[in-house]
């Protein structure tokens, strides 16, 4: 269940330009939290009233971690916050991947979708195959090492690894498993949810729409799904979601 925690900062550190890694005390949020849930963090500014969305990296021994962009006002405000200040917390938000029988994995990230891959690898059984996907050198590669049976790395301008895409990626090391779970740009969810259709795989996308009030109540967030039988409606990410089986998204 969700709960509202001030939270002892433990450190936050910037692990590259603009993206720091926060670590924050919650005991029973970190136990109960899944992997791809997120959290919503509040600014404590009253000017910044709306909580910003921010995954789960990891949930383990009592501690919540957190890796954001800086982007604007409310991360500007998180980045500046100090260990041992305490943040306010929602969470665990949001339904989580789906944790199904497959038995070789396919996690792709891109962007600043990356670090909620990370939990998820550490969790899931069997082979896993880890994409990982940034315009320029990414993030967190080494720890996902620690998890994952493989790991490829792409880059638009061809600063690490592949020169390209994480689908261009996929497609010249003709990856293949029985499940696909992917976080990142909704460009990119697209693409790789083509891939997923043309190998017959199926594949959970994390969608990361704006959001407002983050708990249901504004459809601030909602994005067009299609039922088995083709019928559209709208369901919202911030409590439905964030992850969709791609096949129910209606990608426009
Ligand atoms: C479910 C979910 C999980 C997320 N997880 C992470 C995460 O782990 N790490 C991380 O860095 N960010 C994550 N985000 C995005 C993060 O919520 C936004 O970057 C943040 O709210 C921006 O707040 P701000 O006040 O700094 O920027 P604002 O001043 O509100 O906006 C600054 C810029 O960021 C853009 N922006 C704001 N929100 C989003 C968004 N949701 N998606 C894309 N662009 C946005 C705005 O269009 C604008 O250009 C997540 C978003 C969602 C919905
Ligand atoms: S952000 Fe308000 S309904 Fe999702």
């Amino acid at each position: 269940m969700k709960k509202i925690i001030y939270g002892e900062i433990l450190s936050n550190d910037e692990i590259s330009t603009n993206i720091f890694d926060m670590k924050v005390k919650a005991e029973d949020i970190s136990k109960e939290a899944k992997a791809g849930q997120f959290a919503q963090l509040f600014t404590g500014k009253g000017e910044l009233i709306l909580p910003r969305p921010i995954s789960i990296c990891e949930a383990e021994n009592g501690i919540l971690r957190f890796v954001y962009m800086k982007v604007g006002k409310g991360t500007d405000v998180f980045s500046k916050m100090k260990k041992g200040e305490s943040i306010k917390i929602l969470a665990p938000c949001g339904n989580g991947f789906y944790m199904t029988d497959a038995k070789e994995h396919i996690i792709v990230g891109g962007g600043i979708g990356i670090p909620p891959m990370l939990e998820l690898t550490k969790r899931l059984k069997g082979k896993k195959t880890v994409i990982l996907g940034s315009r320029s050198k990414g993030i967190l590669a080494e720890e996902f090492k620690k998890y994952a049976d493989e790991v490829y790395i792409a880059s638009d301008d061809g600063s690490e690894g592949f020169k390209g895409n994480v689908v261009d990626l996929m497609r010249e090391k003709n990856i293949t498993g029985d499940m696909i779970y992917a976080c990142g740009p909704k460009i990119m969810l697209k693409f790789v949810s083509m891939y997923a259709d043309e190998k017959n795989t199926e594949c959970q996308v994390s969608m990361e729409e704006r959001m407002a009030c983050g708990i249901g109540a504004c459809v601030g967030c909602v994005v067009k799904i299609k039922d088995s039988k083709g019928e559209e409606s709208y369901k919202k990410v911030c409590k439905d979601g964030p992850v969709f089986y791609s096949s129910e998204v209606v990608w426009e």
